[in-house]
């Protein structure tokens, strides 16, 4: 969560940090703040709530210098307040720190600076005064040195940016399971949370690993692991320019992402086989045999890759034929998971630095199993742990609701269905090659979706008002179903919960009454029918149903619901929810647009979660 931006050698630097810091308010939203290195001592501006409130400050009270660090913040410890908001000082007021993660053991470290005043409830502000009595120990170390030592006294996650006014012209950076990346150009020395925050600046950057440090200073970084030795930095170029960080005339980035799936849904199946029908990987660091002896997948991911995984399970089981268990990634590493070295791991995660799904992924490793990752980020913490990656090349997403990486995901999971099924043996390359030749006609359709939301927002204007919206579906129906209620909550802030349309009548058809709305997801295939009647079933309880329907499906729903949002026949049925899910994507869009909500920015939310 939080972002993160340090910038050293500009004639302005706070000008450079308050427009990284725009392009990461994604990643957390509640307060802000900024630190410049001044030539009598370090000035700090931070205030609660959105950036803009930060900007009118600076705007007041500019700080001009060449150095200095900025931080967008998602609260863990401690409301979102002015004292809470990032930096945070030693008592002298000559370090300031800013910080992604927690400091698990942040409690004991105050314990042990024991008469230090505290000006925050943060977990943060501690790292400051530490920072602080290491600079004026007896041993004189300098800034690189002191966040060193402090950093192995820390338990938890951190990305920690720090600046002293001893060393103006120096940012210290160190990393634990927190993204960090440093960049140098033209006499500039940067770091950031993510590449978001750098690319107007430079596409070639660093990523430190785990435990790694780095000093940045106007000319350049220097890189050092846990135990103070250099290292190599691990350097990599970004794909996407400072245009796919835009809103480029849409007024969300959620639209204007819902509106490059097709493009992003094309480029994820660009080149995806060997020109012999044989479906390949972006990267692949394991035994083709190893996946051939495969007897049992976990597909391990959170919220809307989770739902992914969903599709992808019902992909693999029909063309690999392994078992597939699709299971939330903050679950399984605390249960007794059976994994074996025959055991496949698919993490999906579009930002690849999902806490919950990196350490899910790191413990099923450790037991010998290997991992395959699905990541929207190039050089992302999690497609690096992995034994093997598939990119879904959807572009930057910035809006914290996910959209095109959904439909990405869904495609690299039937991609990777089919890498399995023939590195089981279980489909020629011609049947391979006519299952992507297929797939290859989805842009167009995505296209022709995306390109009219006429009846869509006929819909949202209808039932913008109805509290509790039920969703279900059966089958490739299913995860869409559980996709289009969290969309909908996410955005709207309206109450909206998924079932399998078959478990209705277990228990949840007695929420039904006059006046509910049911949106019901059926497309044209083999659990049609049986959609049909538990359609039917609510709508003689008196819900309202809103279908999203397939060409073929259409007229046979007609008469059975209120409203019927029509999508193409898919070109497999195992594709079908890469369409389906379009409608409810505009759905929840426009309803969070006429119910006046902040529809890139929800509240309580924030685009990549590295916090447990
Ligand atoms: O970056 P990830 O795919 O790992 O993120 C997982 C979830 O946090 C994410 O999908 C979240 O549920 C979105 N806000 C959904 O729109």
């Amino acid at each position: 969560m939080c972002g993160i931006i340090g910038v050293t050698g500009r004639p302005s630097a706070v000008d450079d940090i308050l427009a990284g810091l725009r392009r990461l308010e994604y990643r957390g939203y509640d307060s802000s703040g900024v630190v410049a290195v001044l030539e009598d001592g370090l000035g700090v501006v931070k205030r609660s709530g959105k950036l803009d409130r930060l900007d009118a400050a600076l705007a007041t009270a500019p700080l001009a210098a060449a150095t200095g660090i900025g931080h967008t913040r998602w609260a863990t410890h401690g409301a979102p307040t002015d004292a809470n908001a990032h930096p945070h000082l030693d008592p002298a007021g000559r370090v300031a720190v800013v910080h992604n993660g927690i400091i698990e053991n942040y409690r004991a470290l105050r314990d042990d600076l024991a008469g230090a005043a505290f000006t925050s409830d943060t977990d943060t502000e501690v790292v400051a005064h530490l920072v602080a009595r290491e600079l004026d120990g007896p041993d004189g170390v300098d800034l690189l040195e002191a966040v060193r030592r402090v950093s192995g006294r820390l338990e938890g996650a951190y990305a920690l940016c720090v600046v002293s006014a001893d060393e103006p012209d120096t940012i210290v950076v160190a990393r634990r399971q927190a993204p960090l990346i440093v960049a140098a150009v033209d006499g500039v020395g940067l770091c950031a949370s993510d590449v978001a925050a750098l690319i107007e600046h430079t596409d070639t950057c660093a990523a430190l690993l785990d435990g790694q440090l780095a000093r940045i200073r106007p000319d350049g970084y220097t890189v050092v692991d846990a135990d103070g030795t250099a290292a190599a930095a691990d350097e990599f170029t970004v794909d996407w320019d400072l245009s796919s960080a835009e809103k480029q005339g849409y007024e969300h980035f959620m639209l204007k992402e819902i509106h490059e799936q097709p493009v992003a849904v094309a480029e994820t199946l660009l080149g995806r086989d060997d020109g012999a029908g044989n479906v390949t990987l972006d990267e692949l660091r394991i035994d083709p045999s190893e996946l051939a002896r495969i007897d049992k997948v976990f597909i391990l991911a959170a919220g809307t890759s989770l739902h992914a995984g969903m599709a992808g399970k019902l992909a693999i089981e029909h063309w690999a034929g392994v078992p597939v268990e699709v299971e939330v990634a903050s679950e399984f590493r605390y249960r007794d998971p059976i994994v074996t070295d025959r055991t496949l791991v698919i993490a999906i995660s579009q930002s690849g630095e999902t806490t919950d799904t990196i350490a899910a992924a790191e413990h099923a490793r450790a037991q010998g199993a290997p991992v395959i990752a699905i990541s929207n980020v190039v050089g992302s913490t999690l497609a690096r742990a992995a034994d093997g990656v598939l990119y879904t090349r959807a572009g930057p997403e910035i809006a914290v609701a996910s959209t095109k990486a959904f439909t990405t995901q869904i495609v690299a999971c039937l991609v990777l269905a089919l890498h399995l099924a023939q590195r089981k043996e279980r489909l020629f390359a011609s049947e391979a090659r006519d299952v992507l030749d297929r797939l290859d006609t989805l842009p167009a359709l995505v296209q022709r979706v995306v390109a009219d939301d006429t009846a869509v927002l006929a819909a949202a204007e209808r039932f913008k008002d109805v509290g509790y919206t039920m969703f279900i579906g059966r089958h490739g129906g299913l995860p869409i179903a559980y996709e289009g209620a969290l969309k909908l909550k996410e955005v709207s802030y309206l109450h909206a919960e998924a079932f399998p349309a078959g478990e209705m009548k277990h228990g949840p058809i007695a929420l039904i009454e006059p006046g509910s709305l049911v949106v019901a997801v059926a497309h044209d295939g083999h659990v049609f029918a049986k959609m049909v009647s538990n359609i039917q079933e609510v709508r003689a309880r008196g819900a309202s149903v809103l279908a999203v329907a397939t060409a073929s499906s259409r007229d046979a729903l007609a008469e059975h619901a209120d409203v019927v949002l029509t999508v193409p026949d898919a070109p497999h049925e195992l594709a079908a929810p890469l369409l389906t899910v379009l409608p409810l994507q505009l759905y929840a869009y426009h309803v969070a647009v006429l119910r006046g909500a902040d529809v890139d920015q929800p509240r309580n939310l924030a685009k990549t979660v590295t916090v447990e």
